[in-house]
């Protein structure tokens, strides 16, 4: 592989961390562009620290994004609100980083000849369809955040027409991970269940907790990402999950067998009007076409993710999950 000069947009974040971590291992130079909006420098983990350009900057400045497209080979666009709730909080700020600094990605990219992007849409472009969700699908998304992901891929696929760039977007399922503590009370609900039992906290659960996601670990999802920037293919979006579904009451039973007790639970009328019961990826098109396939299955990333929170609870980080156990107490988790 053929080392590149890549940015990444919202490269301190979540999935851009474990992924960044790996297009190091293949070679590449990286400089990350982030507002720093959600957790922060100090989540830089140490070993990333001296080896990638970390710049603290927003999306939605165009000159500041023009300065450092020059020279780039391809870019990977991450910086965008990850969760529901954040468009729900800030609609206004979520779609105009959403969609303001998409289009900024795509036109500097257009400007400075840059003829390769991977970006993150989300598997919520789907709601409404029946499950799996799959490539195929007609998408009509019932909120923001849905729309504004599904306005980026109309938009990159009307670039790649226009101006041949190629763009393959990415739609992640539930990514949950060890080091999610950058996110708070924004984290996945399995993190959310982990952190409140191990701070002594009874976890609350949205309905009866039969409801299913596709939950995939972090590194797996990292990985696509770096799949889809080796991959020699025309532009177009896969599905990033594993294929199987798994209850909440499931990922409870999971932590449980980790703390070694059976777990108390408040079950709590859903509050949302929009929520889904079942979800999980067709992951056939991603196998397939990508050759992507995730490796790591739930029980071991339960194991993970409970092993971490753990070491950090050892380790004195535990005041940052301190600040999301009162969200979660205040927001139940989804
Ligand atoms: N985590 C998931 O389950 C999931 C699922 C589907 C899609 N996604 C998408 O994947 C991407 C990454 O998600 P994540 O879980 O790593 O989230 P994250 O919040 O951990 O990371 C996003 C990063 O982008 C930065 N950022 C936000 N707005 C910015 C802006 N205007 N300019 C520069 N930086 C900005 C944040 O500070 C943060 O570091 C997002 O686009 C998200 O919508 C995530």
């Amino acid at each position: 592989m053929t080392p590149k000069n890549l940015l990444v947009t919202g490269g301190a974040g979540f999935i851009g961390r474990n992924m960044i971590r790996g297009l190091l291992d293949d070679g590449h130079t990286v400089t990350s562009v982030d507002n720093f909006k959600i957790g922060g420098r100090r989540h830089i983990p140490g070993d990333l620290r001296d080896h990638v350009e970390w710049l603290e900057g927003d999306t939605r400045d165009l000159p500041l994004l023009t300065e450092l497209m020059k020279g780039r080979d391809a870019v990977v666009h991450l910086a965008a609100p990850s969760s529901f709730l954040m468009y729900e909080e800030d609609p206004v700020d979520g779609a105009s980083v959403t969609v303001h600094g998409f289009l900024n990605v795509l036109e500097t990219m257009r400007r400075a000849d840059v003829g390769k992007l991977v970006y993150a849409s989300t598997s919520a472009v789907y709601e409404g369809n029946p499950v799996p969700y799959s490539e195929t699908m007609g998408l009509r998304p019932p909120d923001l955040k849905a729309l504004s992901k599904k306005w980026n891929e109309e938009v990159a696929r009307q670039y790649a027409e226009r101006y041949g760039l190629v763009a393959l977007g990415l739609r992640p399922f539930s990514v949950y991970g060890h080091d999610e503590f950058s996110k708070g009370g924004y984290a996945n609900v399995i993190s959310l269940f982990a952190w409140a039992v191990l701070n002594g906290v009874t976890p609350v659960v949205w309905g009866d907790g039969s409801q299913t996601r596709d939950f995939i670990y972090v590194e797996d999802a990292g990985r696509a990402f770096r799949t889809a920037l080796e991959a020699d293919l025309p532009t177009h979006e896969f599905n990033v999950g594993t294929g199987i579904e798994t209850s909440f009451n499931d990922i409870l039973a999971m932590i449980g067998e980790e703390v070694g007790s059976l777990l108390e639970r408040e079950y709590v009328d859903v509050p949302i009007a929009i929520y889904a019961q079942r979800l999980w990826a067709d992951v056939d098109r991603a196998s397939r076409v990508l050759g992507f396939r995730h490796e790591i299955d739930v029980r071991e990333g339960v194991r993970r993710v409970v092993a971490a929170a753990r070491r950090a609870q050892e380790s004195g980080q535990w005041p940052a999950l301190k600040d999301a156990q009162m969200y979660f107490e205040s927001l139940p988790a989804s």
